[in-house]
């Protein structure tokens, strides 16, 4: 063969693997409203680092007619690039060959990806697109999954691990987004489930659509598996690049820092009347936490999940910080079990990627009631509480206003190893609420007197006077300051500052026992 010959050669089975499953398929994505998996790729990294690996590797399956059935890629794009201008590792499922589906060979070309990103330390995005396991391959397929979640569980809290469900993703295949430490879904395309409505129907006899069982919106509100819906590939693939910017490469590394033009000593006026003096008036806990960060700016995570809890990232003087907040607009900012496993799951990312948390605290307790305690409230809110306490990174509170009860301790308190607590000046630390606290303290003498709601307001009163303010809490020094609102901003600023060099470790173990 002359090298022109050789040349022509490569050319050639290049241009094979290019074309995928071919032009009928890819039209048939593209009316789909979905882009191939190549353009993914183009949109998920810097313009033009994409270096694809193993674009040659096809199949080995010798039955139901495969061997005549071989596409270069077999299925999956896979390689590296750079997302902000840093290492990443990814690979794209490309629903034009074969579905998509996952077979031995398709398996190894994301293992190999991932052992890549593991052995330099650079984050991981999965761009699910496919039928699941190949059929034609039998356990062979299975095995490939199997090596993939295996990765997966090892990879977590070692490098960032980033999914998004852009058409279909069903059976044990869930499990490899489910493990990583996000999901993005994109709306009208993509749907999860592991069993789906055919499925249903024969076994239940319920009837339900693909939409309804696991489109973006039942996993972004209803079960929380997902964490972000999308409108479509560009924006979901843009959304995981500005998530990428606020994490470092790998659990060695700070976060990278961002320059920022909004001062670091900037006041804001309109901070100091926002909580309601009244302690049963409803605000909304994001205009705070819009008014406090770098440039307004505040990357809400599972936004449309447990919406009782607010979490997501934002700056403070350019420095990325992971921000959980108790939500007075919805259930009054109760905890609940779907709130606690919300926040668990994220204070335990911030944590284990050196993303320093603030906690804006105003919770009246955990929502009482026959179906929280049935479904475990016990074991759930002691996720959240186990997250904060076994947490080493800076961590800074601010309570806003109520701090009740277990609630108080569970949200990042003095006592779990917070190393920063500031309180406005409405805020109340108590075990419960005044009216619950007299209830069961003057229950006898109420019973007893004529004009028991006369005693019940003196008494009320009375205890809101003694319990209603951050003031018992901070002369045992279990909070730092009491600081006006407007200065939120410059003391959280100067305390992260202060805090930039900290070191704290948890006992040697093999790894604790979290109540899951
Ligand atoms: C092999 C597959 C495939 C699969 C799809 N294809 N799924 N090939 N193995 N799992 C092929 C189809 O034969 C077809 O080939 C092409 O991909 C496109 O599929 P269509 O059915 O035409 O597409 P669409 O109508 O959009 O339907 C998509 C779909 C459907 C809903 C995903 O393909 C489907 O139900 N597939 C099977 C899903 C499934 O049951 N998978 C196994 C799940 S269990 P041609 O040549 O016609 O274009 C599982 C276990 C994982 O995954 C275990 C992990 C532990």
């Amino acid at each position: 063969m002359t090298l022109q010959e050789k040349l022509e050669e490569l050319r050639r089975r290049n241009a094979q693997a290019e074309a995928g499953g071919g032009g009928e398929r890819r039209a048939r994505q593209h009316a789909e409203g979905k882009l191939s998996a190549r353009e993914r790729l183009e949109l998920l990294f810097d313009e033009g680092t994409f270096e694809e690996l193993d674009r040659l590797v096809e199949h080995r399956c010798q039955d139901f007619g495969m061997p005549e059935q071989r596409v270069p890629g077999d299925g999956v794009v896979s390689g590296y690039g750079r997302i902000n201008a840093r290492p990443a590792y990814a690979f794209a499922q490309d629903f034009t060959i074969f579905g998509g589906s996952l077979s031995e060979a398709n398996a190894a070309k994301i293992c190999k990806v991932m052992d890549l990103a593991m052995k330099v330390g650079a984050p991981v995005v999965g761009l699910n697109d496919s039928g699941g396991a190949r059929i034609q391959e039998g356990v062979a397929s299975l095995a490939g999954y199997a090596d993939i979640f295996l990765r997966n569980t090892l990879a977590s809290g070692v490098i960032p691990q980033i999914s998004a469900v852009m058409g279909p993703c069903a059976g044990g295949a869930v499990y490899s987004p489910a493990i990583t430490d996000f999901i993005l879904m994109v709306e009208k395309s993509s749907y999860m489930f592991v069993t789906g409505p055919d499925v249903i129907k024969t076994v239940m006899h319920e009837e339900v659509t693909k939409e309804e069982l696991g489109g973006p919106l039942t996993h972004n509100s209803t079960s929380g598996v997902a964490h972000f819906i999308t409108r479509d590939d560009p924006d979901c693939l843009a959304l995981i690049r500005e998530l990428l910017s606020f994490m470092p490469q790998n659990n060695r590394e700070d976060p990278p820092r961002l320059d920022s033009n909004d001062p670091v000593d900037r006041r804001d006026e309109a901070l100091q009347a926002l909580v309601p003096t009244e302690s049963d008036q409803p605000y909304d806990i994001k205009d705070i936490i819009h008014r406090v960060v770098d440039e307004g700016y505040f990357l809400e995570v599972h936004e449309h999940f447990a919406k009782n809890l607010v979490v997501g990232f934002a700056r403070l003087g350019g420095q990325s910080v992971g921000i959980v907040a108790n939500q007075p607009a919805v259930l009054a900012g109760c905890l609940d079990i779907n709130a606690s496993d919300k926040g668990a799951r994220f204070v335990r990312f911030c944590d284990a990627f050196n993303i320093p948390l603030i906690t804006f605290e105003d919770v009246p307790g955990f929502l009482p009631g026959t179906q929280q305690e049935f479904g475990g409230i016990i074991r759930h809110g002691a996720k959240l509480l186990y997250a904060f306490a076994e947490a080493t990174v800076p961590k800074i509170t601010v309570i806003t206003r109520k701090a009740y009860g277990g609630a108080y301790c569970v949200m990042s308190s003095k006592h779990i190893r917070t190393d920063i607590n500031y309180a406005y000046p409405t805020a109340e630390i108590a075990v419960m609420g005044p009216e619950g606290a007299v209830n069961i303290v003057y229950r006898r003498e109420l019973q007893k007197t004529e004009n028991s709601e006369k005693l019940r307001r003196e008494k009320v009163e009375e205890f809101r006077a003694r319990f209603a303010n951050p003031y018992i809490a901070a002369e045992r020094g279990w909070v730092d300051a009491i600081i006006e609102p407007r200065d939120t901003r410059p003391k959280l600023i100067a305390a992260l500052r202060a805090l930039d060099t900290k070191r704290d470790t948890n006992p040697p173990k093999k790894h604790g026992n979290i109540p899951l």
